[in-house]
């Protein structure tokens, strides 16, 4: 397919956007034609000059994947503030930027700035922005927070600028985060006049854009954090227990994480309720009630134990399973206490 990119007039200028070239003859939109360009998609990032400079305002786990994969990607990274000046020469330098004082020199030098910093920080760099009164027009600034919508930033509209917020669904820890990115899914929620420019960054760090506008955000958060923060913290725990059964330190971790990893990628292939196995779906009630005595000594590991075979069995549905769900009903350190 050849896509069309170019700008066209809006009420506040000139806005970005990329379209199916066939259509675009066809005359449903009108082009600023000394800005248009017409290339394949395959061609795209190459023969791209116009692509937005960034800027990065938190050099953490986040802000350095992100970074490194906007500059692999092709994208001119200008310049990098932190809270720590060391944390942001160290990214400053890893992706050609320049390392800045503070969010306002980052921001007067990119189109768009990209702050990668806790969500607490977020509306309050949002406000020391809005307050040094320069002049953000035509450009945007946007926070990669899940638990956020775009409107943690609607100070900066005082300024000018457009807001937005792109939170990827991935796990980043620093500059190896960026290759976690491809095929990761990216919630964009955002002002429209910059729409096109984020979803066309996702897109050249080979993630997935969708529409996150009007999401319930700390929901949405939960479900996040559940599906990319509890299973590690469920495998430290198992890790843990398969240590004082006896398995080597260094086989307790990988053969664990590579049993997670084979689960997950069955999940992926068939479904997730399809891919359950084990003694809940098996119906093997004996074992469940091994698990739960041998568990007696640690109550949380058992408490948590308990609580997933429960969700297990209701994922995996009851009928045909009546023997594991008595022992569920019933599990033994809740019978001794009874
Ligand atoms: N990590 C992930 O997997 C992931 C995934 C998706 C989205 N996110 C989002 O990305 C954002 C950052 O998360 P993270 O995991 O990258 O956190 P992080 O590793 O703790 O990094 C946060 C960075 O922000 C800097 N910082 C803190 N307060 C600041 C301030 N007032 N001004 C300038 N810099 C400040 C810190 O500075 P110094 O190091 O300089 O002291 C640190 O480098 C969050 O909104 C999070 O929801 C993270």
């Amino acid at each position: 397919m050849t896509i069309a990119r170019g700008r066209e007039a809006a009420p506040r200028g000139l806005r970005w956007f990329r379209a199916d070239a066939a259509r675009l003859r066809g005359g449903a939109r009108r082009l600023d034609h000394e800005v248009t360009e017409t290339v394949t998609t395959t061609a795209l990032r190459g023969a791209d000059c116009r692509l937005p400079t960034l800027a990065f305002v938190g050099a953490g786990r986040a802000g350095t994947a992100l970074a490194a994969a906007a500059h692999a990607a092709g994208y001119r990274v200008t310049a990098v503030a932190s809270r720590t000046p060391a944390s942001a020469h160290r990214l400053a330098a890893a992706v050609q930027a320049t390392p800045v004082a503070g969010p306002v020199a980052a921001a007067m030098s990119a189109d768009l700035t990209v702050l990668t910093v806790p969500d607490a920080a977020v509306t309050r760099l949002a406000a020391v922005l809005a307050a040094s009164g320069m002049s953000l027009g035509g450009r945007g600034v946007l926070h990669c927070s899940g638990a956020l919508d775009r409107s943690a930033l609607a100070a900066v509209r005082q300024v000018a600028a457009a807001a937005g917020a792109v939170h990827p669904l991935a796990s980043l820890a620093g500059a190896a985060g960026a290759a976690a990115l491809r095929g990761s899914f990216f919630a964009v929620d955002a002002d429209p006049v910059l729409r096109p420019w984020l979803e066309r960054l996702v897109e050249d760090l080979g993630g997935i854009p969708f529409a996150a506008a009007r999401l319930d955000r700390a929901l949405y958060h939960a479900a996040a954090v559940l599906a990319g923060n509890a299973p590690l913290a469920l495998l430290e725990r198992a890790t843990t227990l398969l240590r004082a059964a006896g398995v080597d330190a260094r086989v307790a971790e990988e053969a664990l994480t590579s049993l997670l990893l084979g689960a997950v990628a069955n999940a992926r292939r068939l479904g997730v309720r399809a891919a359950l196995t084990g003694p809940v779906v098996r119906n093997d009630a004996g074992t469940v009630a091994r698990h739960l005595r041998a568990l007696e000594h640690d109550p949380a590991s058992q408490e948590l134990y308990h609580h997933l075979a429960c969700e297990t069995l209701a994922v995996s549905g009851v009928d045909g399973r009546d023997e594991v769900a008595a022992v569920l009903a019933s599990p033994p350190r809740l019978r001794a206490t009874a």
